[in-house]
């Protein structure tokens, strides 16, 4: 082998790690507008069309999210269920029902985030539905409930009173100062 082939392929061993680089760098900077995603505020605003039952979530539950959250999402450590009222007691159980003081966000998550492993791959419709399991398994809404961008962001949470929001509280400081 001529040197100059020598060169052509160390250039071309230097280029893999390069290569591999670029693709593991994180996509930081991107304006936000750009990205072909959704962001769901606590008002329901951003909300796709669509919507989905509790009866179509219990399937998706069943193949999507029972095995990491147990069969009716009360998997110690990792619940979405359950804990009502326990967040001032011994023993907090912070879940979907006892903690979360939107409604509307459980969608966001769970588009973003779940199925952990999987993500991005339910579509809006099931979304809406398997948010709808979930909130069934809270005694949140009925097994009858079908959720879409105008029903989901109707639905008050337990936990809803025990959020403040930081603009009052920035009030209650400023007023706290005037005195
Ligand atoms: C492979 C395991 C796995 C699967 C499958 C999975 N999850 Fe999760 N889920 C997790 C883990 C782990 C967390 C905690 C993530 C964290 O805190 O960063 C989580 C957190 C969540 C939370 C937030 C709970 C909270 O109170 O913070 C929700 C809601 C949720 N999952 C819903 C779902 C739904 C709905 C599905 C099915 C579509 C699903 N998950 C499938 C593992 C899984």
């Amino acid at each position: 082998m001529s040197t100059g082939k020598y060169v052509v392929v160390l250039v071309g061993l230097l280029l893999v790690p390069w290569v591999m680089a670029q693709e593991l760098k994180p996509k930081l900077g991107q304006p936000l507008e750009k990205l072909p995603q959704l962001a769901i505020g606590p008002s329901g605003q951003g909300l796709p069309l669509g919507s989905g039952s509790v009866e179509e979530g219990a399937i998706i539950y069943r193949n999507q999210c029972l095995a990491c959250h147990g069969p009716t999402g009360r998997m110690p450590g990792n619940a979405l269920a359950g804990g009502i009222g326990s967040l001032d007691g011994a023993s907090p159980n912070k879940t979907v029902g006892s903690f979360w003081p939107f409604a509307t966000t459980l969608f966001d998550y769970i588009y973003r985030a779940m199925p952990y492993g999987r993500e991005k791959t339910l579509r809006d419709e099931e979304i809406y539905a398997v948010t709808a399991y979930v909130l069934f398994l809270n005694d949140i809404v009925s097994e009858k409930t079908t959720l879409s961008a105008s029903s989901l962001p109707e639905i008050t949470m337990p936990n809803r009173e025990g959020f403040q929001s930081v603009y009052q509280i920035e009030a209650v400081d400023r007023a706290l100062k005037i005195q």
